[in-house]
């Protein structure tokens, strides 16, 4: 490849993780009711006059979410712009993380935030695997923190096999996007070809439709 456009490449790449753009007021209380006539980065305000503390205050973190419907056994819930319009533009995120007995988040990126998570109950294995290919991992018990970098690929295992372990998170961004490694290669709409993953995983096809069939893909 030549260097301008390897140079190219890499101001692709860094561009992709940019944090959220700085608010130019003190808050922006997303407007969710109003139909959308027209489409902004992030989500229009109401008028700063009509704010009140509860745009500032949400309950949505104080349940925890159902892991039975979810094959690996995890439920993530968003404190976000829908129950939170308070965080519109302030470039964050929390998160409830309820995983099940054994349950597990899978190897997943957020392309758009890091993520500090504080274990409250359980016993979870976390790790995160950097650019050079190196794996961070540590085992948390109640009240340890762990930091994952910004678009570095990681996960979450609840090592307990009787109770359900929860984990608390903050993402530096109001939109992380999150995108689990198995599911982007095996289970995307269109499929990725046959021949794509062979490779990339060094399988045979049957191997392929296996991995796809168990993904529900
Ligand atoms: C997560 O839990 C909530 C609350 O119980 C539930 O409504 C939702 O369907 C669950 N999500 C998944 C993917 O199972």
């Amino acid at each position: 490849m030549k260097k301008c456009s390897l140079f190219f490449c890499l101001l692709i790449v860094v561009g992709f993780v940019k944090p959220d753009p700085d608010p130019l007021q003190d808050y922006c209380i997303a407007d969710t009711k109003t139909p959308q006539t027209f489409f902004c980065n992030g989500a229009p305000c109401i008028d700063p006059a009509q704010a009140k503390a509860s745009h500032f205050a949400t309950s949505a973190l104080s349940k925890p979410g159902n892991t039975r419907g979810n094959p690996f056994g995890f439920n993530v819930t968003l404190a976000n712009i829908r129950n939170l319009p308070g965080l519109n533009t302030l470039g964050l995120t929390m998160a409830r993380v309820d995983i099940a007995p054994d349950g597990l988040i899978p190897p997943h990126a957020h392309p758009r935030a890091s993520e500090v998570t504080t274990l409250i109950k359980g016993s979870l294995l976390v790790g995160f695997v950097d650019t050079s290919n190196r794996l961070y991992t540590q085992q948390l018990r109640p009240g340890d923190t762990f930091v994952f970098p910004k678009g570095l690929v990681h996960y979450l295992y609840n090592l307990d096999s009787k109770s359900a372990a929860l984990t608390v998170s903050g993402l530096n961004s109001q939109n992380p996007g999150a995108q689990i490694a198995s599911l982007a290669s095996f289970t995307s709409k269109p499929s990725i070809p046959d021949v794509i993953l062979t490779k990339a995983y060094q399988i045979n096809g049957q191997d392929v439709t296996k991995i796809r069939q168990n993904l529900g893909g």
